[in-house]
């Protein structure tokens, strides 16, 4: 046996337990599927776990715990946007906030591989199916040519202000803030926080979460969609990455130091096992479960259409001040 035998085998070992390090999500109960994208929160009245996720007019689930058993509950936009623009029954990427006895969701509308892209925003006091009432678009707005694409927002509140952090797909992921009344563009123009410009590496459904001294931008990188017709080069499906920073608006860097703007970002958590193109993320602090990084993921077991996705939750480890699962 040669010595590159042996090395073969060593790095294959290598490998095996690179992959191994990231735990498989927890066993997720009742309907799994249709959760792309998706947004998840605590109901404050009774404790009811509600579930968002794009497409449709953005279909609602709910649960009893995070992770399940979780029913359908019907939609948030039932006869779509009224921001005229093409997707308005289609709406993307919610992403769900409770804010003074109000729940504010922000939501996407655009269409595949285009620009004309706004960012809308619905408003509930209960979170139920029929209780939303939508206020349209938000006025972060994208057309052809622009450096970002309005798409994917999140919304972060620091002192007082209300970041919100979206894209993009083109020029990546970009900030900017809300007025106080949570439904409008302050008229800030918006700024890049992240960057890869390592083609073709697309970076999408950003998430800023605050803990400890640290703001976390985490975001998806990579193709996100229809792997059931095209699948990409292995390595560049969707995976979750993550950058932080003392300050909301940045700089983000990556656990070597390398800027986000400067196609920096650590994995958080990428394809291993059945699980493949893990991406729009969130982190929730449970009350049971703790704090935990929730995604869309497709279990090679099942499908891997876009509807076929089922919802991911891992436990994280914060104790390094960089996000474990
Ligand atoms: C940037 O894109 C390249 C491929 O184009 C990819 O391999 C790499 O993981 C991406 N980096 C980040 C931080 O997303
Ligand atoms: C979720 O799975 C069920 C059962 O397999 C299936 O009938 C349904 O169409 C799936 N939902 C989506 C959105 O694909």
């Amino acid at each position: 046996m040669s010595r590159s035998f042996f090395r073969a085998v060593f790095l294959a070992l290598t490998l095996t337990v690179l992959s191994a390090a990231f735990s498989n999500p927890l066993p997720c109960k009742g309907v799994c599927n249709d959760t792309h994208d998706p947004s998840l929160i605590r109901r404050t009245s009774d404790g009811k776990y509600f579930r968002f996720a794009t497409g449709g007019g953005i279909d609602i689930h709910t649960a009893s715990s995070i992770t399940g058993p979780w029913v359908s509950a019907g939609k948030v936009l039932a006869s779509g946007s009224s921001i005229n623009n093409p997707g308005a029954d289609d709406a993307w990427a919610p992403d769900v906030h409770y804010v003074g006895g109000t729940y504010y969701l922000y939501y996407a509308v655009s269409s595949f591989g285009t620009q004309t892209s706004a960012i809308g925003v619905a408003t509930s006091t209960t979170l139920d199916s029929g209780t939303w009432t939508d206020h349209g678009s938000t006025s972060v707005t994208s057309k052809t040519g622009d450096d970002y694409n309005a798409i994917d927002p999140n919304l972060i509140q620091v002192s007082g202000k209300n970041y919100l952090t979206f894209g993009s797909f083109w020029g990546d992921i970009y900030q900017t803030t809300l007025s106080s009344n949570l439904e409008t563009w302050s008229k800030s123009t918006p700024y890049r926080i992240e960057l890869n410009t390592t083609s073709p590496q697309p970076s999408e459904g950003a998430y800023v979460y605050h803990t400890g001294s640290y703001y976390y931008l985490f975001f998806s990188s990579g193709s996100c969609c229809g792997y059931d017709t095209s699948r990409p080069a292995p390595g560049n499906e969707y995976k979750i990455m993550v950058c932080r920073s003392t300050t909301v608006t940045g700089g983000y860097v990556d656990k070597n130091g390398k800027a986000c703007t400067s196609s920096g970002g650590t994995l958080v958590l990428g394809s291993h096992g059945v699980v493949y193109g893990p991406g729009g993320q969130g982190v929730y602090d449970d009350l049971v479960e703790g704090s935990v990084l929730y995604y869309h993921y497709v279990d090679t077991n099942i499908g891997y259409a876009d509807g076929d996705k089922v919802l991911g939750i891992n436990k994280i480890d914060w104790s390094t001040g960089w996000p474990v699962v």
